[in-house]
């Protein structure tokens, strides 16, 4: 997202909340999680490291967490979740009251693919993960306070149809033991980033609020408009830039175009190319391609290339699940 991970994002906003004490969680991924977080003191927190051995669910991770956790409360946020306003709303929330839980809502249009609640006067009566035929419009945001007694849940929990222990139906069995679970609502936008294209959407989200700087070269004959950022080592020739858009460090891009809500990563080399709505990862080369790129995805160390070779074909050396639209 603008050229950060999404997890530093996820860590500002626990920071920001008054949490410096984080555990992260980490499944087959974990080692580029950790090297890319280290030890915690570039966001002001301290980062101990808890390997899950399987991705059982929510509520597995709880289990898991448990000796570090021991008896404190503590705030469970999803790092693939990004909300706007921030998570210090829930946790005041959640520290001024005398809850068993606090959950944060957000009303959707489609609340199939999430956990959903039913609020009563405040109060949240009934949730369900993933219903077929959804009871209300308001869909779990990944993030959660809740007292320890919930790991006495945890224990006794069994997985549901999806295989997995499910923090949802965790925190139902608190409202069916009359505990009372709270409900804070987002303000502004929240993004789930679990498909590629909310990746792209949550980019134009976080780009919508960047102020321009620009550490980089613009030759004179380039064209911008719009905020734009423009890092370090970075040279801009014949082309034309409509913000917002980020531009890492190290990066070469000549007699091309860069349309509003991308973001290129450190070291990307873009040449007679016209591309928007994008995320380019660093090191990635992007030449001559003759159609404008749009709403795309473009990993670590790609090359996208025109050529003039016969016979007229499209090559393409692609990695798992990728998509390629023609
Ligand atoms: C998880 C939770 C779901 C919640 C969602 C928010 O789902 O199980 O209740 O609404 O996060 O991002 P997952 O994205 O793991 O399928």
């Amino acid at each position: 997202m603008a050229n950060r991970p999404i997890l530093f994002y996820a860590v500002d906003a626990m920071v920001q909340a008054g949490i410096e004490d984080i555990g992260v969680i980490l499944g087959e991924t974990g080692q580029t999680i950790q090297d890319n977080l280290g030890d915690g003191r570039q966001f002001g927190c301290q980062f101990t490291y808890i390997p899950q051995s399987a991705p059982l669910g929510l509520a597995h991770a709880v289990k898991t967490a448990a000796s570090y956790l021991g008896n404190d409360p503590f705030l469970m946020f999803l790092g693939d979740n990004l909300l706007r306003s921030g998570l210090t709303q829930l946790v005041e929330r959640f520290k001024n009251g005398n809850y068993a839980a606090s959950i944060l809502l957000t009303e959707v249009e489609d609340p199939r693919q999430f956990g959903v609640a039913v609020v009563e006067q405040g109060r949240v009566t009934r949730l369900v993960e993933k219903p077929k035929g959804p009871p209300s419009h308001w869909a779990l945001v990944g993030a959660y306070c809740f007292s320890p007694e919930i790991h006495d849940i945890v224990k006794a929990l069994t997985p549901s149809g999806r295989g997995e222990y499910e923090i949802t139906d965790t925190i139902q069995v608190l409202i069916d033991k009359n505990r009372i679970v709270d409900a804070t609502f987002v303000e502004g936008w929240w993004k789930d980033t679990g498909h590629p294209q909310d990746v792209i959407d949550a980019n134009r989200l976080v780009l919508e609020d960047i102020s321009s700087s620009v550490e980089g070269d613009i030759d004179a004959v380039s064209d911008i408009a719009g905020r734009i950022q423009v890092g370090h080592g970075s040279r801009i020739t014949h082309s034309t830039i409509r913000g917002p858009v980020v531009i890492g460090k190290g990066v070469s891009i000549a007699n091309s175009y860069i349309g509003p809500y991308t973001a290129i990563g450190d070291r990307v080399i873009i040449e007679q190319t016209e591309i928007e709505n994008s995320v380019v990862l660093p090191d990635s080369r992007i030449i001559g391609v003759p159609e404008r790129i749009d709403q795309s995805l473009i990993g670590r160390g790609v090359t996208v290339e025109g050529g003039h070779k016969r016979p007229k074909a499209v090559r393409l050396v692609l990695g798992d699940q990728s998509i390629v639209t023609l």
